[in-house]
């Protein structure tokens, strides 16, 4: 009896993986929400120690500002690494109702943030720009080094 069980539960189960259906299928892609919780969760600090002192500078800007609504966590665990990205997040942000963002300020934080990126978040960097046109790679390393050039310039 208990065998029959058994072998039975086997054959059910085994004809079960066989049918085309959810266990064939691939996860789910990562919904908008989840992918918001998982970067809320990660580091709430970047340690800029070795940054050059402008970046140091546009660091406590962003810290301050984009801790106002959300953990700072959200930007600094981001998949946003190219500047085009920095520029619709922080103008985005900026853009909301009493975000307290003006105009320089969301300069300074999108610098910072293409700054960091392409220290922190080199590697993503790199395969971010490798998906691009060769116009849209070209522009956005020129983007990435102009600000380099600047924050690191004696
Ligand atoms: C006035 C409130 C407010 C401020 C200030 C704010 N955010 Fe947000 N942020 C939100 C809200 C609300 C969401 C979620 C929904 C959405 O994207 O609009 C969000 C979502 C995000 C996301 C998730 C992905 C995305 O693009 O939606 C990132 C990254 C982000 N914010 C970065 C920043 C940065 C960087 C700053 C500082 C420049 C900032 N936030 C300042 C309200 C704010």
């Amino acid at each position: 009896m208990t065998t029959r069980t058994c072998c039975g539960t086997a054959l059910l189960l085994s004809m079960l993986a066989a049918l085309p259906g959810r266990a064939a299928t691939p996860a789910p892609a990562e919904d908008a929400d989840a992918r918001i919780a998982r970067w809320d969760k990660g580091p709430a600090t970047i340690d800029v120690t070795n940054y050059p002192a402008v970046a140091r500078e546009s660091y406590n800007v962003f810290a301050a500002r984009c801790a106002r609504c959300h953990p700072a966590s959200r930007a600094i665990n981001a998949d946003y690494v190219l500047p085009e990205q920095w520029s619709s997040c922080v103008g985005r942000m900026a853009d909301k109702w009493f975000s307290g963002i003006n105009k320089a300020a969301s300069r300074n934080i999108r610098e910072f943030l293409v700054y960091d990126s392409s220290v922190r978040k080199k590697p993503q960097v790199d395969a971010a720009l490798a998906k691009l046109s060769a116009e849209a790679r070209k522009t956005a390393e020129a983007a990435i080094a102009e600000i380099r050039l600047r924050f690191e310039k004696p």
